[in-house]
Protein backbone atom coordinates (compact mmCIF):
# COMPACT_ATOMS: atom_id res chain seq x y z
CA UNK A 1 0.00 0.00 0.00
CA UNK A 2 1.21 3.18 -1.05
CA UNK A 3 2.19 5.48 2.31
CA UNK A 4 0.85 9.32 2.38
CA UNK A 5 1.98 12.35 3.24
CA UNK A 6 1.12 16.22 3.84
CA UNK A 7 3.14 18.23 1.28
CA UNK A 8 1.72 21.36 2.60
CA UNK A 9 -1.24 23.32 3.99
CA UNK A 10 -2.87 26.48 3.68
CA UNK A 11 -5.77 28.61 5.08
CA UNK A 12 -8.26 31.36 4.26
CA UNK A 13 -9.46 33.74 7.23
CA UNK A 14 -11.98 36.17 6.27
CA UNK A 15 -10.86 39.60 7.66
CA UNK A 16 -13.82 40.92 9.32
CA UNK A 17 -13.48 40.61 13.36
CA UNK A 18 -16.66 39.73 15.00
CA UNK A 19 -15.97 40.35 18.92
CA UNK A 20 -18.26 39.42 21.82
CA UNK A 21 -18.46 43.38 22.49
CA UNK A 22 -19.90 43.93 18.96
CA UNK A 23 -22.32 40.31 20.14
CA UNK A 24 -23.30 41.89 23.52
CA UNK A 25 -25.20 44.65 20.63
CA UNK A 26 -26.81 42.13 18.67
CA UNK A 27 -28.03 40.03 21.87
CA UNK A 28 -28.52 39.50 25.43
CA UNK A 29 -25.19 38.11 26.22
CA UNK A 30 -21.99 39.51 27.58
CA UNK A 31 -18.31 39.07 27.25
CA UNK A 32 -17.56 37.76 30.30
CA UNK A 33 -20.42 34.67 29.94
CA UNK A 34 -18.82 34.12 26.10
CA UNK A 35 -15.12 33.85 27.68
CA UNK A 36 -16.08 32.02 30.63
CA UNK A 37 -17.89 29.14 28.97
CA UNK A 38 -16.54 28.59 26.10
CA UNK A 39 -13.11 30.79 25.47
CA UNK A 40 -13.81 32.23 22.12
CA UNK A 41 -13.07 35.85 22.15
CA UNK A 42 -13.99 36.74 18.48
CA UNK A 43 -14.68 34.88 15.43
CA UNK A 44 -14.25 35.66 11.19
CA UNK A 45 -17.39 36.47 8.72
CA UNK A 46 -17.12 36.01 5.62
CA UNK A 47 -17.68 39.51 3.07
CA UNK A 48 -20.87 39.59 2.39
CA UNK A 49 -19.92 38.75 -1.72
CA UNK A 50 -17.83 35.46 -0.63
CA UNK A 51 -19.42 32.04 -1.14
CA UNK A 52 -18.28 29.27 1.09
CA UNK A 53 -16.40 27.98 -2.22
CA UNK A 54 -14.45 31.34 -2.47
CA UNK A 55 -12.86 30.89 0.92
CA UNK A 56 -11.75 27.46 0.08
CA UNK A 57 -10.70 28.42 -3.18
CA UNK A 58 -8.26 30.93 -1.45
CA UNK A 59 -6.87 28.07 1.01
CA UNK A 60 -6.72 25.77 -1.57
CA UNK A 61 -4.67 27.51 -3.84
CA UNK A 62 -2.10 29.01 -0.98
CA UNK A 63 -0.94 24.90 -0.29
CA UNK A 64 -0.97 24.13 -3.96
CA UNK A 65 1.67 27.82 -4.09
CA UNK A 66 3.64 26.05 -0.64
CA UNK A 67 3.76 23.11 -2.52
CA UNK A 68 4.76 24.14 -5.96
CA UNK A 69 2.20 22.67 -7.68
CA UNK A 70 0.00 23.65 -10.63
CA UNK A 71 -3.63 22.84 -10.33
CA UNK A 72 -3.40 20.62 -13.45
CA UNK A 73 -1.50 17.99 -11.07
CA UNK A 74 -4.27 17.31 -9.19
CA UNK A 75 -6.30 14.39 -9.44
CA UNK A 76 -8.76 14.58 -6.63
CA UNK A 77 -10.60 17.66 -5.01
CA UNK A 78 -12.41 16.89 -1.27
CA UNK A 79 -14.23 19.54 0.12
CA UNK A 80 -15.70 19.16 3.59
CA UNK A 81 -18.87 21.33 4.25
CA UNK A 82 -21.85 21.74 6.58
CA UNK A 83 -22.52 25.23 4.74
CA UNK A 84 -22.19 24.53 0.90
CA UNK A 85 -22.23 27.15 -1.75
CA UNK A 86 -25.98 25.22 -2.97
CA UNK A 87 -27.19 21.87 -2.44
CA UNK A 88 -25.76 21.27 -5.62
CA UNK A 89 -23.68 20.62 -7.52
CA UNK A 90 -20.92 20.29 -4.98
CA UNK A 91 -18.78 23.00 -3.75
CA UNK A 92 -15.78 21.23 -4.61
CA UNK A 93 -17.02 21.31 -8.35
CA UNK A 94 -16.90 25.45 -7.84
CA UNK A 95 -13.72 25.29 -6.24
CA UNK A 96 -11.83 22.85 -9.11
CA UNK A 97 -13.50 25.50 -11.52
CA UNK A 98 -11.76 28.19 -9.95
CA UNK A 99 -8.68 27.17 -9.56
CA UNK A 100 -8.61 25.46 -13.02
CA UNK A 101 -7.79 21.92 -12.04
CA UNK A 102 -9.10 20.10 -15.04
CA UNK A 103 -8.00 16.84 -14.21
CA UNK A 104 -9.16 16.59 -10.79
CA UNK A 105 -12.50 14.51 -9.75
CA UNK A 106 -14.44 16.53 -7.27
CA UNK A 107 -16.87 15.56 -4.09
CA UNK A 108 -18.07 17.20 -0.79
CA UNK A 109 -18.45 15.52 2.35
CA UNK A 110 -21.26 16.43 4.86
CA UNK A 111 -19.72 15.11 8.65
CA UNK A 112 -19.95 18.73 10.22
CA UNK A 113 -17.23 19.46 12.88
CA UNK A 114 -15.18 15.79 11.82
CA UNK A 115 -15.83 17.12 7.97
CA UNK A 116 -11.89 17.85 7.42
CA UNK A 117 -10.78 14.29 9.50
CA UNK A 118 -13.37 12.62 7.22
CA UNK A 119 -11.91 14.20 3.89
CA UNK A 120 -8.45 14.13 4.69
CA UNK A 121 -9.24 9.85 5.24
CA UNK A 122 -10.93 9.90 2.01
CA UNK A 123 -8.15 11.85 0.06
CA UNK A 124 -5.47 9.73 1.51
CA UNK A 125 -6.95 6.86 1.03
CA UNK A 126 -8.11 7.45 -2.98
CA UNK A 127 -3.88 7.79 -2.97
CA UNK A 128 -3.17 5.00 -0.79
CA UNK A 129 -5.20 2.55 -3.47
CA UNK A 130 -3.44 3.59 -6.26
CA UNK A 131 -6.38 5.86 -7.67
CA UNK A 132 -4.54 9.13 -7.30
CA UNK A 133 -1.31 10.99 -6.63
CA UNK A 134 -2.04 14.41 -5.48
CA UNK A 135 -4.90 15.56 -3.88
CA UNK A 136 -6.56 18.57 -2.83
CA UNK A 137 -8.78 18.20 0.85
CA UNK A 138 -10.36 21.28 2.19
CA UNK A 139 -12.33 22.29 5.47
CA UNK A 140 -14.55 25.20 4.65
CA UNK A 141 -17.49 27.37 6.41
CA UNK A 142 -19.64 30.36 6.01
CA UNK A 143 -21.49 29.47 8.86
CA UNK A 144 -22.44 33.05 9.85
CA UNK A 145 -24.95 32.42 6.75
CA UNK A 146 -26.54 29.28 8.54
CA UNK A 147 -26.44 31.15 12.50
CA UNK A 148 -29.70 33.00 13.82
CA UNK A 149 -28.21 36.32 14.69
CA UNK A 150 -31.07 36.49 17.30
CA UNK A 151 -30.26 33.31 19.21
CA UNK A 152 -27.73 33.88 21.90
CA UNK A 153 -27.33 30.08 22.34
CA UNK A 154 -25.94 29.85 18.93
CA UNK A 155 -24.33 33.03 17.46
CA UNK A 156 -21.53 33.88 19.84
CA UNK A 157 -20.40 29.85 18.95
CA UNK A 158 -19.47 29.76 14.90
CA UNK A 159 -17.06 31.55 12.53
CA UNK A 160 -16.01 31.80 8.54
CA UNK A 161 -12.98 30.37 7.64
CA UNK A 162 -10.78 27.69 5.52
CA UNK A 163 -8.01 25.29 5.27
CA UNK A 164 -6.67 23.15 3.15
CA UNK A 165 -3.81 20.68 2.68
CA UNK A 166 -2.60 18.75 -0.41
CA UNK A 167 -1.62 14.77 0.09
CA UNK A 168 0.82 12.86 -1.72
CA UNK A 169 2.57 9.68 -1.97
CA UNK A 170 5.66 9.24 0.20
CA UNK A 171 8.68 7.18 1.20
CA UNK A 172 7.51 7.38 4.46
CA UNK A 173 4.78 6.58 6.42
CA UNK A 174 3.43 9.68 7.48
CA UNK A 175 -0.48 9.54 7.60
CA UNK A 176 -0.12 6.58 10.29
CA UNK A 177 -3.97 6.45 10.09
CA UNK A 178 -7.29 7.56 10.62
CA UNK A 179 -10.49 6.08 12.36
CA UNK A 180 -13.99 7.49 11.27
CA UNK A 181 -16.90 6.85 13.59
CA UNK A 182 -20.87 8.05 13.68
CA UNK A 183 -24.21 8.21 16.17
CA UNK A 184 -26.99 8.68 13.99
CA UNK A 185 -28.97 7.90 17.28
CA UNK A 186 -27.47 11.53 18.79
CA UNK A 187 -28.55 13.34 14.96
CA UNK A 188 -30.92 15.38 16.94
CA UNK A 189 -28.27 17.15 18.99
CA UNK A 190 -27.12 19.37 16.32
CA UNK A 191 -28.93 20.43 12.83
CA UNK A 192 -29.97 22.81 10.61
CA UNK A 193 -33.40 21.60 10.12
CA UNK A 194 -35.27 23.59 6.82
CA UNK A 195 -34.62 23.79 3.30
CA UNK A 196 -33.85 19.72 2.70
CA UNK A 197 -36.43 16.75 1.69
CA UNK A 198 -37.42 16.50 5.24
CA UNK A 199 -39.14 20.36 5.27
CA UNK A 200 -38.21 21.89 1.79
CA UNK A 201 -38.21 25.47 1.90
CA UNK A 202 -41.25 27.44 2.45
CA UNK A 203 -42.80 30.68 3.76
CA UNK A 204 -43.55 28.57 7.22
CA UNK A 205 -39.58 26.72 7.35
CA UNK A 206 -38.71 30.48 7.56
CA UNK A 207 -40.91 31.89 10.04
CA UNK A 208 -40.06 28.85 12.07
CA UNK A 209 -36.58 29.65 11.58
CA UNK A 210 -35.71 26.22 10.46
CA UNK A 211 -32.92 27.44 7.98
CA UNK A 212 -30.32 28.15 10.74
CA UNK A 213 -28.01 25.59 13.13
CA UNK A 214 -29.44 24.73 16.32
CA UNK A 215 -27.74 22.48 19.08
CA UNK A 216 -28.54 20.90 22.80
CA UNK A 217 -25.61 22.45 23.64
CA UNK A 218 -25.20 20.78 27.01
CA UNK A 219 -25.75 17.32 25.64
CA UNK A 220 -23.26 17.80 22.96
CA UNK A 221 -20.31 19.13 25.90
CA UNK A 222 -21.29 15.64 27.36
CA UNK A 223 -20.56 13.36 24.44
CA UNK A 224 -17.80 15.41 22.58
CA UNK A 225 -15.78 14.92 25.94
CA UNK A 226 -16.16 11.26 25.91
CA UNK A 227 -15.70 11.25 22.30
CA UNK A 228 -12.31 12.95 22.83
CA UNK A 229 -11.25 10.79 25.24
CA UNK A 230 -11.86 7.69 23.95
CA UNK A 231 -10.31 8.57 20.70
CA UNK A 232 -7.13 9.65 22.53
CA UNK A 233 -6.58 6.81 24.46
CA UNK A 234 -7.96 4.17 21.23
CA UNK A 235 -4.86 5.71 19.03
CA UNK A 236 -2.46 5.57 21.56
CA UNK A 237 -3.38 1.47 22.19
CA UNK A 238 -3.79 0.83 18.61
CA UNK A 239 -0.11 2.61 17.86
CA UNK A 240 1.22 0.93 20.81
CA UNK A 241 2.49 4.26 22.42
CA UNK A 242 1.89 6.13 25.89
CA UNK A 243 -0.68 8.98 25.67
CA UNK A 244 2.59 10.70 27.36
CA UNK A 245 4.25 10.23 23.96
CA UNK A 246 2.02 12.04 21.67
CA UNK A 247 3.37 15.17 21.21
CA UNK A 248 0.57 17.66 20.10
CA UNK A 249 -3.00 17.10 19.90
CA UNK A 250 -5.26 19.43 17.80
CA UNK A 251 -9.06 19.03 18.99
CA UNK A 252 -11.56 20.13 17.37
CA UNK A 253 -11.93 24.01 18.65
CA UNK A 254 -15.45 24.21 19.86
CA UNK A 255 -15.17 25.32 23.71
CA UNK A 256 -12.26 25.54 25.52
CA UNK A 257 -14.21 23.71 28.97
CA UNK A 258 -14.37 20.80 26.26
CA UNK A 259 -10.99 20.98 25.86
CA UNK A 260 -9.75 21.34 29.26
CA UNK A 261 -12.37 18.74 30.25
CA UNK A 262 -11.03 15.79 28.04
CA UNK A 263 -7.12 16.92 29.05
CA UNK A 264 -8.01 16.58 32.90
CA UNK A 265 -9.39 13.12 32.07
CA UNK A 266 -6.22 12.27 30.29
CA UNK A 267 -3.68 13.75 32.73
CA UNK A 268 -2.34 15.61 29.32
CA UNK A 269 -0.77 19.10 30.20
CA UNK A 270 -2.76 21.84 28.60
CA UNK A 271 0.46 23.06 26.46
CA UNK A 272 -0.40 19.13 24.51
CA UNK A 273 -3.47 20.59 23.50
CA UNK A 274 -3.68 23.06 20.49
CA UNK A 275 -6.11 26.00 20.78
CA UNK A 276 -6.75 28.64 18.36
CA UNK A 277 -10.52 28.66 19.05
CA UNK A 278 -10.35 32.07 21.33
CA UNK A 279 -9.42 34.01 17.38
CA UNK A 280 -12.13 31.89 14.99
CA UNK A 281 -14.56 30.61 17.30
CA UNK A 282 -15.84 27.03 15.94
CA UNK A 283 -15.56 27.11 12.10
CA UNK A 284 -17.25 23.43 11.83
CA UNK A 285 -15.66 21.62 8.61
CA UNK A 286 -12.27 24.15 8.95
CA UNK A 287 -11.63 23.87 11.91
CA UNK A 288 -8.78 20.59 12.39
CA UNK A 289 -7.05 22.23 9.07
CA UNK A 290 -6.68 25.99 10.18
CA UNK A 291 -5.48 24.56 13.51
CA UNK A 292 -3.27 22.06 11.77
CA UNK A 293 -2.31 25.16 9.53
CA UNK A 294 -1.23 27.71 12.38
CA UNK A 295 -0.15 24.60 15.00
CA UNK A 296 2.66 24.12 11.80
CA UNK A 297 3.41 28.10 11.42
CA UNK A 298 4.05 28.58 15.21
CA UNK A 299 6.59 25.15 14.99
CA UNK A 300 4.45 23.90 17.37
CA UNK A 301 5.06 20.50 15.30
CA UNK A 302 8.64 19.48 14.57
CA UNK A 303 10.05 16.58 12.35
CA UNK A 304 9.57 12.93 13.59
CA UNK A 305 6.65 14.57 16.23
CA UNK A 306 3.20 12.31 16.17
CA UNK A 307 0.16 14.92 16.07
CA UNK A 308 -3.38 13.71 16.78
CA UNK A 309 -6.40 15.60 15.35
CA UNK A 310 -9.66 14.64 16.36
CA UNK A 311 -12.90 16.04 16.08
CA UNK A 312 -16.93 15.52 16.81
CA UNK A 313 -19.32 17.42 15.42
CA UNK A 314 -23.08 16.83 14.37
CA UNK A 315 -24.43 13.51 13.28
CA UNK A 316 -23.44 12.55 15.68
CA UNK A 317 -19.98 11.88 14.12
CA UNK A 318 -16.25 11.81 15.50
CA UNK A 319 -13.05 11.32 13.67
CA UNK A 320 -9.21 11.34 14.53
CA UNK A 321 -6.17 11.24 12.10
CA UNK A 322 -3.17 9.90 13.36
CA UNK A 323 0.23 11.69 11.86
CA UNK A 324 4.08 11.44 11.90
CA UNK A 325 5.14 14.46 10.82
CA UNK A 326 7.86 14.48 8.49
CA UNK A 327 8.05 18.56 7.51
CA UNK A 328 6.45 20.53 4.79
CA UNK A 329 7.39 19.94 1.45
CA UNK A 330 8.41 17.60 -1.15
N1 LIG B 1 -25.04 34.63 26.79
C1 LIG B 1 -25.56 34.58 28.03
N2 LIG B 1 -26.26 33.52 28.48
C2 LIG B 1 -26.41 32.47 27.66
C3 LIG B 1 -25.87 32.45 26.36
C4 LIG B 1 -25.18 33.60 25.94
N3 LIG B 1 -24.61 33.70 24.72
N4 LIG B 1 -26.16 31.28 25.78
C5 LIG B 1 -26.86 30.57 26.67
N5 LIG B 1 -27.01 31.29 27.81
C6 LIG B 1 -27.71 30.91 29.03
C7 LIG B 1 -28.71 29.81 28.83
O1 LIG B 1 -29.93 30.38 28.39
C8 LIG B 1 -28.82 29.20 30.20
O2 LIG B 1 -29.66 29.99 30.98
P1 LIG B 1 -30.71 29.29 31.99
O3 LIG B 1 -29.84 28.53 32.96
O4 LIG B 1 -31.42 30.44 32.57
O5 LIG B 1 -31.53 28.39 31.14
C9 LIG B 1 -27.39 29.36 30.76
O6 LIG B 1 -26.75 30.35 29.94
C10 LIG B 1 -26.59 28.09 30.74
O7 LIG B 1 -26.76 27.46 29.51
P2 LIG B 1 -26.05 26.10 29.18
O8 LIG B 1 -26.48 25.65 27.80
O9 LIG B 1 -26.17 25.15 30.29
O10 LIG B 1 -24.51 26.58 29.14
P3 LIG B 1 -23.23 25.71 28.96
O11 LIG B 1 -22.31 25.95 30.06
O12 LIG B 1 -23.54 24.27 28.58
O13 LIG B 1 -22.57 26.38 27.66
C11 LIG B 1 -22.35 25.98 25.33
C12 LIG B 1 -23.28 26.41 26.43
C13 LIG B 1 -21.23 26.99 25.20
C14 LIG B 1 -23.14 25.91 24.01
C15 LIG B 1 -21.75 24.58 25.64
O14 LIG B 1 -22.77 23.71 26.04
C16 LIG B 1 -21.00 23.97 24.47
O15 LIG B 1 -19.94 24.41 24.11
N6 LIG B 1 -21.54 22.90 23.93
C17 LIG B 1 -20.83 22.16 22.88
C18 LIG B 1 -20.91 22.82 21.53
C19 LIG B 1 -20.13 21.98 20.57
O16 LIG B 1 -19.24 21.21 20.93
N7 LIG B 1 -20.40 22.05 19.30
C20 LIG B 1 -19.61 21.22 18.38
C21 LIG B 1 -20.37 20.72 17.35
S1 LIG B 1 -21.06 22.00 16.38
C22 LIG B 1 -21.28 21.32 14.81
O17 LIG B 1 -21.16 20.15 14.60
C23 LIG B 1 -21.57 22.24 13.69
Amino acid sequence: MTEVRILSTGVYLPEKRLTNADLEKMVDTTDKWIVERTGILERRIAAEEDATSDLATRAGKSALERAGLEPGALDLIVLATISPDMLCPATACFVQRNLGAANAAAFDISAACSGFVYALSMGANAIRAGQAKHVLVIGAETMSRFTDWEDRNTCVLFGDGAGAAILAPSDEPSLLFESLGADGTLADLIETPGGGSRNPASPETLEKRLHYIRLKGREVFKSAVKVLESCVRKSAERLGVAIRDIDLIIPHQANVRIIEAAAQRLDVPMEKMYLNVQRYGNTSGATAAIALHEAIEENRVHPGDLIMMITFGSGFTYATSVIRWLGNGV
